[in-house]
């Protein structure tokens, strides 16, 4: 059967794994991106260098190439309208217009929007233009807050109180900062209590197809400590689903998503690409902290690595021409566990430039995946120079989650250099800790209230979740 001429926006660790995923298909690859990923050099038959965001200039060398299917990485590809450029040119593609981005490069849209249609699973929120207007804002959250920029900030943006910020004034000064910087509204959301997961569906325009679920491991730090980063690893369970969500909250976070493709199309815009909900499980059910408008970053290599069916490039040209089968989705019945090495103080001050070995036979013994993501190719086989993001992940595949971690462990030992890497994602003590913060947050009576823990004075009225 003739494959698909592929084109693949972006050269991070997710598009390393999405070429890996459309080689196995053996469907022609192009890629188009800033730097040479080592991984997907090997694998392209052609590679533009270009900025991401340059809509026009891959698309007209996508139809120079006779390229039949486009796949949109990074988000900031997707919130650029690259979408919307190849499609101009015939080029179905996998990734939403413009417009229907917005739900991931603006906050406040995606809020308003929630709250216009009704869709469940909406934490209450301010967002807010004008700094005078912050503490007034803050004052009708009573209690504990959430500040967020609009716009997209590489996961990095999300400042939460008691992690982030611990007073009232703290945070305001964040948004005050971030109004002034950025000149787009700052959002502000109540501070709920739960556990995060990640569920991504594939979507045609109308129907989707749910990945497992994915557990990501956001700050930078052991013991889930320091900055928000993009990701610094993730795991999934054989089961697809997590040890703290039942198959009741997987399917009602599910049906959030379908609601809100839904009303994309009652607004007259339809959503093909991969739509991920970043989810938090509170006792009253899951909620949406955010939409993404793309496939997760490190959760693609998860779900990926786990990806069987009969063609990975005929299920994205079904999901691009709004013929999606359900036959061409199967993921393996697996556990995943991916750690992301990152340089020397990622994020907040990361020095780049660092050489990493890689012992790649020994890594292939233990049926490691690698993928490239902030990194070029170094001056010997084997070695990389990282770039000053997320630079390579391991990932490791097994009939238990324990057994997939224990397998990543091995394999970073077969990787020399000096890079940041957190070697408790995945571990049985952190996510017994989850799910025991699930069971008491479950056992306390209903209703129960939330103070703001930097008020003084009288206790101030319940705020019901
Ligand atoms: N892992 C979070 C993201 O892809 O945005």
């Amino acid at each position: 059967m003739r494959r698909p001429r592929t084109l693949l926006v972006g050269c991070g660790g997710r598009e390393h794994a999405l070429g890996v995923a459309l080689a196995k298909s053996e469907a022609p690859l192009f890629v188009a991106g800033p730097w040479r990923n080592p991984g997907l050099t090997r694998l392209a038959r052609e590679y533009l260098d270009t900025p991401v965001e340059a809509g026009e200039a891959i698309a007209s060398w996508a139809r120079s190439r006779s390229v039949e299917l486009a796949v949109l990485g990074p988000d900031a590809a997707v919130a650029a309208g690259v979408a919307d450029a190849l499609r101009a040119q015939g080029i179905p593609t996998v990734g939403p217009g413009k417009a229907a981005a917005r739900l991931e490069s603006s906050k406040s849209f995606a809020r308003a929007f929630m709250e216009k249609h009704r869709i469940p699973g909406l934490p209450r929120y301010r967002s807010v233009e004008r700094a005078e207007d912050l503490p007034g804002a803050a004052a009708e959250l009573d209690g504990p807050f959430v500040v967020k920029p609009s716009g997209l900030t590489a996961g990095k943006g999300v400042w939460v109180q008691g992690s982030d910020f611990q007073s009232t004034e703290e945070g305001l000064a964040y948004a005050r900062r971030l109004l002034e910087q950025r000149r787009e509204p700052v959002v502000l959301e109540e501070r709920l209590e739960g556990e995060e997961f990640s569920l991504m569906a594939f979507v045609d325009g109308q129907r989707l197809a749910p990945m497992p679920l994915v557990q990501d491991y956001k700050r930078a730090l052991e013991g889930n400590l320091g900055p928000n980063t993009g990701g610094m690893g993730s795991y999934s369970e054989r089961d697809h689903l997590l040890p703290f969500v039942p198959e009741s909250d997987r399917d009602q976070a599910l049906a959030i998503l379908e609601r809100s493709v839904r009303a994309l199309r009652d607004d007259g815009m339809e959503y093909r690409g991969v739509l991920y909900g970043g989810f938090l499980l509170t006792a009253q059910g899951p909620r949406l902290l955010e939409y993404n408008a793309r496939f997760g970053d490190p959760e693609a290599l998860n779900v990926l690595t786990l990806f069987d069916s009969t063609d990975f490039a005929d299920l994205l040209l079904g999901v691009a021409t709004g013929s999606l089968e359900s036959s061409h989705v199967g993921f393996r019945q697996r556990a995943t566990v991916t750690k992301y090495l990152a340089p020397p103080g990622y994020p907040n001050a990361p020095r780049p430039g660092g050489i990493v070995r890689l012992d790649l036979g020994a890594l292939e013994e233990l049926a490691i995946s690698v993928y490239y993501a902030s990194a070029t190719a170094g001056p010997r086989p084997g070695e990389v120079v990282l770039g000053s993001s997320r630079g390579l992940a391991l990932v490791g595949e097994a009939s238990a989650r324990h057994e997939a971690e224990a397998r990543v462990e091995e394999g970073l030992r077969e990787v020399r250099g000096d890079y940041l890497v957190r070697h408790d994602i995945a571990k049985a003590a952190d996510v017994k800790l989850r799910v025991e913060r699930m069971e008491r947050l479950r056992s306390l009576p209903p209703f129960q209230p939330e103070r703001n823990p930097t008020r003084s004075g009288p206790a101030p009225p319940p705020v019901f979740v």
